[in-house]
């Protein structure tokens, strides 16, 4: 077999290995049923018990009060741009949204189908390089919600504590690339949606975590399969789920208590993070991108001096096992994603080749 790469994606992205070892073996028989996690029935005993461990655990690692539904959806997490409008936002108010990159403008562009969508708060103008705190965040006179995408997938820019909302208005939060790599305080939220691909598991199922009296009823009529209320009532079995996702996130939610939890894993993830931040910091070849106080720990943004020398560093990376660099075209460059289960060795990899590369190109720069 070949030797695996550093994958330096950003979703679908590094798994677990020990998840992956164990998904080897489930795929061909689940506990000792003769039948594989992909051929079992999601309405058989087998898959209940996947389905009654995996929102146990998922309690257990966000410490997840018991009036929030745990739940998941298919259709990404673009789908929820329009689900949480829709639910949420009756025609006459106004939803207040962070306008913080492609992800939180792929939400925003839905809103005005439902109702009146306001951004409290942008960092357009600098091309999302940081996210607006203080005087730059002027929420509406009475939102129905506040919205934020928690981590900026393609920026590498991250909230470093959540918005406060205005009293009456409940906050809903895209936490997609970012959630469970550090502790979570699900009370201060009204619902938290993450496409699994990153942190969590395979792509095509998105966790929900909604707070139970505001799903109770939608505001508007809406078809079956985008109430919030039917997913989270039918223990997401509302109709047949992404099986295998269920089962890869429970193992994930094992794998991440197995860590210790949450504070661990934001231990981890910050002593990553910082063998490239420190050695960022340290140099004046390469250039990041996030301003120093919205920096991401899941995603590192950086460029090289010209746009001919980041497509080399790509493909010269790649030929030495760093995969997955290429930063997303809306900015260039080249984005390092090092979520949860990206090892320290893959960072230190990185640091190594940058280092070089930057000896051996910064004369020709400078000449
Ligand atoms: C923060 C964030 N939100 C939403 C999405 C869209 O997810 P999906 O492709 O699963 O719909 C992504 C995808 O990378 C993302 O990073």
């Amino acid at each position: 077999m070949s030797e695996r790469a550093f994958n330096f994606s950003a979703g679908p992205a590094t798994l677990p290995e020990s998840v992956l070892r164990q998904a080897q073996q489930d795929i061909w028989d689940l506990f000792g049923t003769g039948i594989g996690i992909l051929e079992h029935s999601h309405r058989g005993k087998a898959f209940d018990r996947i389905t009654a461990e995996t929102e146990a655990d998922c309690r257990k690692v966000g410490n997840i009060p018991d009036d929030y539904a745990v739940t998941w959806v298919q259709g990404g997490a673009t789908t929820q741009c329009y689900f949480v409008p829709a639910n949420f936002l009756p025609a006459d108010r106004t939803a207040d949204y962070f306008q913080t990159g492609k992800w939180a403008n792929d939400s925003i562009k839905e809103v005005p189908l439902y109702g009146t969508c306001h951004i409290c708060g942008s960092s357009k103008e600098t091309n999302y390089d940081h996210i607006p705190v203080g005087d730059e965040v002027k929420y509406s006179a009475n939102p129905v919600y506040v919205h934020f995408t928690a981590n900026n997938t393609i920026m590498g820019t991250e909230f470093q504590a959540e918005p406060t909302p205005p009293k009456g208005a409940f906050l809903v939060c895209d936490s997609s690339s970012n959630m469970f790599s550090k502790p979570i305080d699900v009370k201060k939220y009204g619902l938290i949606y993450a496409g699994a691909q990153k942190n969590l598991g395979p792509s095509g199922i998105v966790l929900v975590i909604a707070k139970k009296s505001l799903i109770e009823e939608p505001v508007r009529e809406l078809p079956q399969m985008m109430q919030y209320r039917n997913h989270a009532n039918k223990e997401g079995r509302y109709n047949t789920p992404n099986t295998f996702g269920v089962y890869l996130m429970g193992l994930v939610f094992k794998w991440i208590l197995e860590r210790g939890g949450l504070n661990a894993v934001r231990e981890m993830n910050a002593d990553k993070a910082a063998v490239l931040y420190d050695f960022l910091d340290d140099q004046d070849f390469f250039l990041p991108h996030a301003k120093l106080d919205s920096r991401s720990m899941m995603n590192v943004t950086f460029k090289c001096p010209t746009p001919e020398l980041d497509k080399l560093f790509i493909e010269q990376a790649a030929k030495k096992g760093l995969d997955g660099l290429k930063g997303h075209r809306s900015i260039g460059g080249m984005r390092a994603s090092i979520y949860n289960a990206f090892p320290k060795k893959g960072c230190e990899a990185l640091v190594s080749f940058m280092k070089a590369f930057a000896q051996e190109h910064a004369k020709a720069v400078s000449a």
